[in-house]
């Protein structure tokens, strides 16, 4: 049976608002199942403009109000040595899935997915909020939760912590 996915990087555009969201949110879901030692988990941007900076303090809130406390990450660029590292590149729009692809070496587009698409939530882009209202946020926390969710299960993380763990079915 092959390997399941297990290292996972969350793009955005800024690594300011919904991946470092996403991250957090995906962090908490393999916390609860048991299976930190199973999961890297990193976020990044495909732009350099935040890098260094917390969360956008709209995301941190939107986190806390769910209980995830996100407001020790800090931004990063996508780097050519993330197509490596990591199983997984879930971009969180098609635009930052085509940056992925460009950017992406030989033999490794495979790894460059649509966050939403992965999961089989449907091929749906996850909004960016920057420029909107606080409701944004919360929209957009609703969809990462729900496709985390999915994800944990696709990746065997959900029941990790019990004497079959990490041995869910293959994914394609
Ligand atoms: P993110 O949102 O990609 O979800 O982090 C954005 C953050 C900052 C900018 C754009 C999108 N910006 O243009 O600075």
């Amino acid at each position: 049976m092959p390997a399941q996915p297990s290292r996972i990087l969350f793009v955005c555009l800024g690594n300011i608002c919904r991946s470092p969201l996403a991250e957090g949110i995906f962090r908490s879901a393999v916390e609860k199942a048991g299976a930190t030692d199973l999961f890297a988990i990193d976020s990044a941007g495909t732009g350099a403009w935040h890098v260094g900076n917390s969360p956008d303090p709209r995301s941190v809130a939107t986190a806390a109000r769910h209980g995830i406390d996100i407001s020790d990450q800090r931004a990063r660029a996508v780097s050519s040595t993330d197509f490596e590292s990591f199983d997984l590149l879930l971009g969180m729009d098609r635009s930052n899935v085509a940056t992925l692809h460009g950017r992406a070496p030989a033999g490794a587009a495979h790894r460059v997915h649509l966050f939403l698409d992965y999961a089989g939530i449907g091929r749906l882009d996850v909004p960016d909020p920057y420029y909107g209202g606080d409701d944004g946020f919360e929209i957009v926390y609703r969809m990462l939760q729900e496709a985390s969710d999915a994800l944990a299960l696709k990746l065997g993380a959900r029941g990790a912590s019990t004497p079959s763990s990490g041995q869910a079915s293959s994914i394609t």
